[in-house]
Parts: structure tokens; sequence; C-alpha cells
């Protein structure tokens, strides 16, 4: 949650954090700023709302500078207000900076610096940070021949009374050439130019300025002037850093002619299917391989228990991933909310897996669920998007999805890909255990035939636009399937709910009798996720029992199935495959009726209110 950027080089440093911004948009969209080195002083422009009013008050007042950082805001502490926004100034305009977190002992930090006359412009806890670095400033020696080691020094003792987490980007006005970024628990990368370095949360901003690349780690600080940079342990002095290349494509940061990145995205899933099987998938075995589990076949064939953790859309893909190794490998999965695992303490026998699943690497409840259960000794892997993400690195190994940067808040090519990488999982443990070779070999194919039904699937699209302009207005939809579907009538309600603002739930189709049919009326439709396999019939009886209250069916069912028009309202077809494939396919209509339900209610659908991309507080 929020973006933040830094540029010190030999250019001017305003068209990068506005570019950058924008690109980091999707992590937080309440309000925004910059600051810009300007000799003797920093131009400060902030503005509430999106980057484009940030871009809008800005070409009104251009300003120029060497050094520069921003920041898009996700927020905290304080409402959405240009006062709240960063960058915050520190002392009597010394210091700024930009910060991505949560300072947990603001409150006592604050009343110490109002006690010593600082004077306070915002309600968050940011500006704590820049009054703090201010007053160490003071106390902080020269170093001879080393101008930037006072301030670095200003910036650790600082750093040391925090208690919460950051990813900071500072500068000092009397330093022209100096920015200071530091990272405890929030992400931060470099980006290594010639004559210019860049900050930011992650990779995106910097795809097009450079090909290299270096992670940040916690504890780390790291020291740039337009000469070169230095990364150092908070504790232990310098340190030698990896510089790794960048490999994004700027068409993957890019619209290339989609209305939304939602949209592009649900478009890419063919390809992003691909890419998590790409060199997974061993027809001389049978079986699934992974590169980066980092466990010896001795540990895995020892496990005895899996539990799967994430958030939201992630937790979903768990629970599919539930049903997939439960069947395919007879090992016993339990699905836990992140949020509720890092606490809850449950016994956990040893031998168990625990993996994250994560589109981000970010998520404070996932990464927190993660460390918890490492710490207990037990092994950790995860399931993860974004490359050397803080989950990523946290773990003791993990399998990445490849689906390439999703921008869009809506997950949508992260989810099937995880569901995608799941069934790997799951044929991998299977064939391990109790899946014979002509069952390792059946699942190969059916999943080499995925992609090519996902793209069959997306042909809905037009189909799907008229259902959604049937049913805009609904202001409670209900999503029902069962087994493999159930998953999928979760994820189809938390689409249309975050996206276009109307209520949904989802269910089991069979528990709607036990509650959820008290709202079956005329105004309230149920969305069927019916495709042929083991429980088509009961949720025929489902769909029968909606019908006999007046409840309007939208159906998503195979294609060869007349069956389902007797009853249904209107019927969205997919191709058939088999069950344990089914979520990668069904989800995907119901995708688009969120998209498209969305549009039609005017909602942001890229960027939805109140919510950011990756959730990086608790
Ligand atoms: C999905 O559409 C949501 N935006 C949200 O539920 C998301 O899946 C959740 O916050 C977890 O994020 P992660 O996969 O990056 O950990």
């Amino acid at each position: 949650m929020c973006g933040i950027v830094g540029y010190v080089g030999s250019d001017n440093a305003c068209p990068f954090l506005l570019d950058g911004l924008r690109r980091l948009e999707y992590r937080g969209y309440d309000s925004s700023g910059i600051a810009i080195h300007e000799g003797s002083s920093f131009a400060l422009t902030r503005s509430v709302g999106r980057i484009d009013s940030l871009v809008e008050r800005v070409g009104s007042k251009p300003i120029s500078g060497r050094l520069g950082i921003g920041h898009t805001r996700w927020a905290t502490h304080g409402p959405a207000t240009e006062n709240n926004a960063h960058p915050h100034l520190g002392g009597d305009g010394d210091v700024v900076l930009v910060h991505n977190g949560v300072i947990e002992n603001f409150q006592t930090l604050k009343d110490e610096l109002v006690a010593k006359g600082y004077e306070f412009q915002s309600d968050t806890d940011s500006e704590v940070i820049s009054h703090l670095i201010a007053e160490s400033l003071k106390r902080a020696v020269e170093v001879e021949g080393q101008p930037n080691v006072r301030y670095l020094n200003a910036v650790k003792t600082a750093l040391a009374r925090l208690r919460g987490t950051y990813g900071l980007v500072i500068a000092f006005r009397s330093q022209p050439n100096l920015m200071i970024a530091a990272r405890f628990g929030s992400p931060l990368v470099i980006g290594v130019g010639r004559g210019e370095y860049f900050v930011s949360s992650d990779a995106t901003p910097l795809v097009g300025r450079t090909d290299r690349i270096v992670y940040l780690a916690d504890h780390q600080i790291a020291v740039l002037t337009a000469d070169g940079f230095s990364v150092l342990h908070r504790d232990q002095g310098k340190i030698r850093v990896d510089i790794r290349p960048l490999e994004a494509d700027s068409n993957e940061v890019s619209l290339e002619g989609y209305d939304h990145y939602m949209l592009k995205e649900i478009y890419e899933q063919p390809e992003s299917i691909r890419n998590a099987m790409r060199g997974r998938l061993d027809d001389q075995d049978a079986t699934a391989v992974f590169g980066g589990l980092n466990l010896t076949p001795q540990q895995l064939a020892s496990v005895e228990r899996i539990i799967l953790t994430g958030c939201g859309t992630s937790w979903h893909s768990a629970l599919v991933g539930e049903y997939l190794i439960e069947e395919l490998a007879r090992i016993p999965v339990s699905v836990e909310y992140a949020s509720e695992l890092r606490y809850r303490n449950p016994p956990i026998e040893n031998n168990t897996l625990v993996f994250g699943i994560t589109q981000s690497g970010e998520t404070a409840d996932t990464l927190a669920a993660l460390r918890e259960t490492k710490r207990k000794g037990h092994r950790t892997l995860a399931i993860c998007n974004v490359v050397a993400s803080s989950i990523a690195q946290a773990a003791d190994g993990g399998v990445y999805l490849h689906a390439g940067p999703e921008i869009g808040v809506a997950s949508t090519k992260a989810y099937t890909s995880q569901c995608c990488v799941l069934a790997m999982l799951a044929l991998y443990f299977g064939r391990m255990r109790h899946l014979s070779f002509e069952g390792g070999r059946r699942i190969i194919e059916e999943l080499r035939s995925l992609p090519g039904a996902v793209q069959q699937a997306l042909n809905c699209n037009d189909h799907v636009r008229e259902v959604a302009n049937k049913y805009q207005t609904a202001t409670n939809v209900l999503y029902l399937g069962r087994q493999y579907n159930f998953p999928t009538a979760l994820e189809g309600a938390l689409k249309l709910k975050e996206i276009s603002y109307a209520h949904a739930e989802g269910y089991p189709a069979a528990e709607m009798k036990h509650g959820p049919i008290a709202l079956v009326d005329d105004a309230t439709p149920s969305v069927f996720i019916i495709p042929h396999g083991t429980t088509y019939d009961k949720v025929m009886a489902n769909m029968e029992e909606v019908k006999a209250r007046g409840g309007p069916i939208i159906a998503v069912a195979s294609h060869e199935d007349p069956r389902v028009d007797a009853i249904a309202d209107d019927v969205i077809r997919v191709p058939h495959v088999p069950e344990i494939l089914q979520p990668i396919v069904t989800v995907v209509p119901l995708q688009l009726l969120a998209y498209h339900i969305a549009i039609l209610r005017g909602c942001d659908v890229d960027k939805p209110r109140n919510l950011a991309k990756s959730v990086t507080v608790e």
C-alpha cells in the first residue's frame, strides 16, 4: 500500500516521478505528491485524488531539479487531504521524505517532538519520521571528507526509534545530490542507471528506464547520489548487493489498446497459464517439476499435512488447492486465512508444509503468517507472482507464477495461475504417492489443453456484456457452486463486490437452503456455476429451488448442456474440461460479468474505492 519513487541523476527528476507514480497508482490512490530539490529548497506539490490531478497541478507550475521523491497514498492515519499527502517536511524544511508502512509508536514520538517545539502539519504517522530525522541531524557530527555520513547517521538514529514498518526515501535541503532509502517491512527496489539512480516500491516504474535492479532487503539502507550508490545493513555496515537484470517488457505495464488493465489481464490468461506451466510438465515421469522448492525429495515425500494460507482471492485459490491436493495426492490440507493463522496458534504437526499464496508477495498478513510458522520450525513455501518480493524472500522456497505484472486491483490472471500451479503441485505430490503413471499422463494432457479452453471461454465476452446490461442495477447477487466450483462462487462474488460495489455472496449451492435462500426474490439474481460433473444433478436441484421462489438465474454451464436452458434465464457457455481444472475456466465469465457490470455502473474498475493492490498493513 502506498507507492514511493525517488530519482537522483543528471536529468530532470519530474517526468520519472510522475510516470513512476502513475505506474504505482494501483498501490494507493487517495492522494499524491512530489518534492523536487530546487537548489536551496524543496518545491512541494501535493494533491488529493488521482495522479492526474497531481499532473495537472505540476503542469500549471512546472518544477525542475535533479533530485526528487514522490508518493501515492492509501490512507492509514488521517483522511485523504492535501496536508496528509506525502512528501512530508521535517524541521524547518531541512528534511523531506516519503513513507510506505505504518509507525506503531508514532503517538509517543509525536508527543516527544511536540514537547521539543516541532509543529506538525498532518495527522500522519509518517511526518513523525521527518521531524525525528531533523532532530537527529542536529546532533549528528560531520566526518571530514565524507559529507554524507552525517546524514546517514541521522537517519540511522531516527530509524532505531521506530516501531513498525517502513519503506522510506529521504532527501535533505543542504544536500542536493543525496538521497537515502531505507527498508523494513515495506518493499523497495533500486534502479541502477548510467549517471542516474531510481528508487521505487516495485520494479514497474523502472521498466524502460533501466535494465538493472537491486532488491533491498529488510534492515538495508541505500545511499544514492548521481555518481553512484552503496547499500549497508542498518547494524552491520556496508554490504555487497546483487545487481540483477530487470527482465520486464514495457508492453506488460501498458494498456496495449485495452480500456482497462483488468480487461487486459483477463484476456492475458491463456498466455499467463501457459507461462505458469512452461518447463514444469515432465512427460518422462508423468509429473510436474519445480526448481525452487529447496526441499530434498525425502523431505517432500515425508510431508503429512499441508497448510495453504493467503488473503482474498489468493485464499480462494487455496480452497481450490485443498480440493486438488486432497484428491490427487491424498495429503490432508487445511486452508487458513493468513490474518487468522498469524494469531491463532493452532497445533501444527511435524512434517507439515506451509504454503503462502500471494500475487504481490507483500501482503502483511500472509508474510506474518509465514514468518510465524517458520519461527516454529515448519517449512514454508511461497506461491507468488512478484519476483524477489518480501514473501518470496521470507519463505524457504517456492514457485513463481510468471503471470507478468498484475496492475488491476481486482486479481484475475494471478488467480488462474495460482490454481494452475496448485494443480501441478497436486500432480507432483500425487505422483510421489498413489497417483499412477497413467493418471499423471492424463492430467498433464488436460493441463496442456487448458490455455485453449480459457481462450474459448473468453469468446463469451459479448454475451456476458448483454447479461451484465440486464442485471446491472441488482443490489444483491448470489453466487452458487459446489465442490471445485464453490471457490469459483466465492471468487465471482468478490470480483463483483470489489469493483461494482454491489453486494454479493458466494455459497456452496446446497448451503443456500440453510439461510441465504431467504434473500431470493425477483430482484436478486443467482449465478449458478454448473458445468458437467459429479454434482451436476444436485446443483440442478438447487437451481430449481431458486426458480420456484421467483429468483432470476444466470448459469455458467458446459457447451453441450441443453438442460440448463429450461431453467436458467441466461446461460453463459464455457468449454468442458475435467472437474479438477474447471475453476480455471468457469471463473473467466464471472470476471467478465463483474467487469461489465462495473463499467455500466460507472465504476473505476482498475482502482475501486477504498482498495489498494497490495495490502501491506494489518
Ligand atoms: C483480489 O481481487 C483482491 N484485490 C484481494 O483480495 C487480494 O487477492 C488480496 O489482497 C491478496 O493479495 P495478494 O495475493 O497480493 O497477497
